[in-house]
């Protein structure tokens, strides 16, 4: 792999800014194949060179994959005049790297969103062939009850023609709010909102729990994020 400067390359692990990796470089904590670097420009192949950071060897990934806890108020996008992003809750260093959301939420819906620079297995996460399930956890006006399971397995043609594929609505309380999890496996424009809305039970809080063998990290405040372990990615790819 091409030479990169050694600051990127520790910066890119998102552990350290590039001010604080300078930092670590004039008191001699982070070693190349055994020696003290130089300097935060010295220059090493990412992928062959021993890195170690403050004792801690690197193992570099060349694409990064992120678990971010959503909050509600940010938009699934990489810009957006009007308003704040999913990007804008990242440390500085990650922003310039080519992060996209893996799919979109809602501005108003939270929970679990990935965010990545490899196009490749995120286009196929996303793909309808690929069927990866996406769990949400629902509150909705409106008592849910046996008959919307059923209509939710069934698939269903909303009024505006939207065709829904078959998928699983698991009431988890019913009363005059009522509480469920649905399982989809196509993401289409507000598709849960609208699904739930065709039944009469307007959606009035939206969180995403799941997305195939991921399940959202109950460590995760909201509004923070931490990357996925390479046994975490090599699940998804096995997807
Ligand atoms: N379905 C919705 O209606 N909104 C989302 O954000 C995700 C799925």
């Amino acid at each position: 792999m091409e030479k990169q400067r050694l600051d990127k390359i520790i910066a890119s692990t998102g552990k350290w800014s590039r001010k604080e990796v300078k930092n670590l470089i004039r008191h001699g904590q982070v070693l190349v194949d055994g020696l003290p670097a130089a300097g935060p420009e010295e220059k090493a192949d990412p992928e062959a060179a021993e890195i170690v950071v403050n004792g801690e060897r690197l193992t570099y990934q060349r694409y990064t994959w992120i678990m971010l806890n959503k909050p509600a108020g940010y938009l699934s996008a990489t810009e957006d005049g009007r308003g704040k992003t999913v990007l804008d809750l990242l440390a500085q260093e990650l922003r310039h790297q080519g992060l996209f959301p893996v799919g979109r939420l809602d501005k108003d819906t939270e929970g679990l969103l990935l965010l990545t620079n490899e196009g490749g297995l995120a286009h196929d996460l996303l793909s309808p062939r690929h069927h990866v399930d996406k769990v949400y956890y629902a509150r909705v006006a409106g008592h849910l009850t046996e008959e919307d399971c059923q209509a939710f397995a069934a698939g269903m043609t909303l009024d505006d023609g939207l065709v829904c594929q078959s998928a699983v609505l698991e009431i988890l309380s019913a009363g005059e709010e009522s509480e469920a999890h649905v399982t989809l496996r196509e993401g289409k424009f507000h598709q849960v909102k609208r699904m739930l809305a065709y039944r009469g039970k307007p959606v009035l809080y939206l969180e995403r729990v799941k997305m195939g063998n991921l399940t959202l990290d109950p460590d995760l405040p909201r509004g923070e994020y931490r990357f996925l372990t390479a046994e975490e990615v090599e699940n998804l790819r096995s997807l």
